[in-house]
């Protein structure tokens, strides 16, 4: 589709509404600030006829705008409210009066107290007057209809395309179609806007607008874009009355990724999220798509361990968009609890620093998770805790006692197998050497493969830690096993890594005699 949406944004008008206390002057002209960063090609700016502060802020932000945003103000249909949007945008480049009344018949009923035939000329000598007036003082100017509860006119559908043909005639080069309450399915509403896509000249813009009462309007929204709707009503943080306006955020993404050009600075998202929570009171629930501070959280095991494996790609297994699409520096964020698994344990262990193999997670996920079921979610500090306990202090049949130099070259090793003391001198070309011939004296000759000494970095160990030592023994089976130790004296690091070797093997597997 080549179609470019045009993004009309509602945050100013619909959004400021709904807000217990609306922003003034200042605070609307730093807002319009970030949409014009933002890229969007229209602000509704305010209903300039409900407060002399709103007529100011209108009139203000249409002093300041670019050339090639469209300003809009919203007036009832009703000479005095139309007359004040027009003295409010009268001097920018693109000024747009957006007028509007209720069709559904019920609100024509029961709210209005008018009978459709009087609705409908009301309507049309409302556009008349709009645009006659606005082109008096600004020959760029163009007027919106909105048909109010446009969502609720299915049974008079026929009477509101009627309607609508005469109002352009009349002058109205956009038709804003509303889903004032969202009362039913998308699907209603879409099939309803495409109807009046048919039956209207192509070059009228097709506008809709939806409130998210029971949380469908980006799918109104972006199912509109595709049966006809051009500009895409929308706030930011998804703000409005009630439960607000469909959300531009989440609007632009599903477009982007649908193929659409999307015309606005999608990196900007985030940071003006966290602006307009800011700004408006209004945090962003935790759960919130894309922009909530949960939105890139992973908890179970089988999630963690696809968002892990293609945390690097452009696509992920669970994520819509990667982060940085919208600004969002933070990565995906990968929670601990009993309903986790390995590869957070892996994750968190290793983003916090510290080394870890997939086998010393694997050996660590039981307690780490026995943890989780009586806290919940565990801080990165106890889980930390535990693998230090259960890493560098692996309990088991051997106790190390201690080890000495005696002198060049020759060592000794004091400790308990089971409840058997054994006190051994042996010679060895260092530490480690010495050691593990002092165990095969004793009855426990050990395979080592390979070992690894590195200094720590005493801002993650802490200062009593300078050494560590990773020792790799092959068990008779011929699996490799491997442990750490650590100390301030590297010789008793490595003595500490072979004992806690000796404690991981199959017992099974080691002899005495
Ligand atoms: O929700 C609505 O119907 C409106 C109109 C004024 C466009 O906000
Ligand atoms: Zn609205």
């Amino acid at each position: 589709m080549t179609r470019q949406p045009f993004f009309y944004d509602i945050t100013l008008r619909d959004g400021n509404q709904s807000l217990k206390k609306p922003w003034n002057l200042k605070e609307k002209e730093f807002i319009f600030n970030k949409l014009v960063n933002f890229g969007v090609q229209a602000v509704e700016a305010g209903f300039p006829a409900a407060s002399e502060m709103d007529f100011e802020a209108v009139q203000r932000l249409a002093q300041i705008a670019p050339d090639n945003l469209v300003i809009s103000a919203l007036a009832r249909a009703v000479e005095h409210d139309i007359t004040k949007a027009i003295e409010a945008i009268q001097h920018c480049s693109k000024p747009r009066v957006h007028t509007f009344i209720a069709m559904s018949p019920f609100n024509m009923k029961y709210v209005l107290n008018k009978d459709p035939q009087e609705v409908k000329k009301t309507a049309i000598e409302a556009v008349k007057f709009a645009r006659k007036e606005l082109l008096k003082v600004n020959k760029n100017g163009e007027v919106q209809f909105s048909i109010e509860h446009f969502g609720d006119c299915m049974e008079n559908l026929p009477f509101v395309i009627d309607t609508l043909k005469e109002i352009v005639q009349a002058g109205a080069t956009v038709i804003n179609l509303p889903n004032t309450v969202e009362r039913t399915r998308v699907k209603t509403f879409v099939d309803m806007v495409a109807q009046v896509y048919e039956a209207l000249p192509k070059d009228i813009m097709i506008a809709v607008h939806c409130h998210n009462d029971l949380g469908m309007a980006t799918a109104a929204t972006v199912e509109s874009y595709f049966a006809g709707a051009t500009q895409l009503e929308c706030c930011l943080n998804g703000l409005g009355e009630r439960a607000g306006n469909t959300n531009m955020y989440e609007v632009a993404v599903a477009l982007h990724n649908s193929g659409v050009d999307v015309p606005l600075n999608l990196g900007e998202i985030y940071e003006l999220a966290l602006t307009v929570a800011d700004m408006s009171k209004t945090e962003i629930p935790e759960k919130a798509p894309l922009i909530g501070p949960e939105a890139l959280a992973h908890r179970s095991g089988i999630h963690q361990d696809g968002a892990v494996k293609t945390k690097d790609m452009e696509k992920g297994a669970y994520r819509p968009i990667h982060p940085t699409l919208i600004g969002r520096k933070d990565d995906e964020k990968i929670g601990f609890t009993s309903q986790s698994g390995k590869t957070a344990i892996f994750e968190i262990i290793s983003d916090a620093g510290y080394p870890i193999t997939m086998q010393e997670a694997i050996r660590i996920t039981p307690v780490v998770k026995e943890a989780a079921e009586k806290v919940g979610e565990l801080p990165t500090r106890n889980i930390i805790d535990i693998y230090f306990n259960e890493v560098f202090n692996v309990k088991g049949d051997f106790r190390l006692v201690s080890f000495e130099k005696l002198a060049e070259k020759l060592f000794n090793l004091k400790f308990f197998h089971k409840t058997e003391f054994f006190d051994m001198n042996a010679q060895g070309n260092g530490p480690v050497d010495a050691c593990l011939s002092a165990l095969k004296q004793a009855g426990y000759p050990q395979k080592l493969v390979d070992y690894e000494q590195y200094a720590l970095d005493s801002e993650i160990f802490g200062s009593g830690a300078t050494a560590m030592t990773v020792i790799h023994f092959e068990d008779l089976e011929g699996r490799t096993i491997i442990a750490r130790g650590k100390d301030e004296s590297t010789s008793k690091a490595n003595v500490k890594a072979i004992f806690n070797g000796l404690n991981l093997m199959n017992h099974n597997n080691l002899t005495n005699k």
